[in-house]
């Protein structure tokens, strides 16, 4: 199997700066937590949040939607929830990708009714045009077309995640 680099780590590296100070002159003088989506956003999480020059909170949700499969299959599972109540908190959801836009959803209506002071969120990739429920995204790296991506946090069945670029897999998966 071959994987075709989609987006060098370099390009992820210039785009994670940018939006790092656009966050950075967003959200100053308020007391920002930043909320990793589990697995997956755990390596946009720390190369994001060293390019946000401000005192910074960090939690993390786990979540599962996928299964070991390709597809989504629509349910979403909170499989570790937040440490700490976010009443009041400018509460930052940092995502690797939103593809159907089903788990952004379900985590947004979920942390919405703990009534934080804002919620927004900052994802690497969006798949363009496949949204199933209308998702405002505040802080979006890459467009990307429909294709599945694996590497830089983002895995297939497990593996890969330790890609420091995005690819495209080619051939038949071993
Ligand atoms: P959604 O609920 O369909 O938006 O999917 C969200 C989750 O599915 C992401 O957080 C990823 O964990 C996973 N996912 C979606 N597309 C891809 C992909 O192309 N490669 C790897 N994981 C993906
Ligand atoms: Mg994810």
């Amino acid at each position: 199997m071959a994987i075709r680099t989609l987006i060098s780590a370099q390009e992820i590296a210039d785009k994670l700066a940018d939006m790092g100070r656009r966050i950075a002159s967003d959200y100053v003088g308020r007391d920002l937590l930043m909320v990793g989506v589990l697995k997956g956003a755990f390596m946009v999480m720390a190369d994001l949040a060293r390019q946000v020059d401000l005192p910074v909170e960090f939690d993390f949700m786990a979540v599962s939607s996928y299964g070991a499969s390709t597809q989504t299959s629509g349910v979403v599972r909170i499989l570790k929830d937040l440490d700490q109540e976010i009443a009041g908190r400018h509460v930052l959801i940092v995502e690797d990708i939103i593809d159907s836009g089903l788990t952004l959803n379900y985590l947004l209506k979920s942390l919405s009714v703990r009534r934080p002071a804002s919620l927004d969120v900052a994802t690497l990739l969006l798949k363009e045009g496949i949204q199933r429920v209308p998702l405002e995204v505040k802080y979006v790296g890459f467009s990307i077309g429909p294709e599945f991506v694996i590497g830089y946090g983002l895995d297939y069945a497990g593996l890969y995640r330790n890609l420091p670029y995005v690819g495209v897999m080619e051939g038949d998966p071993a």
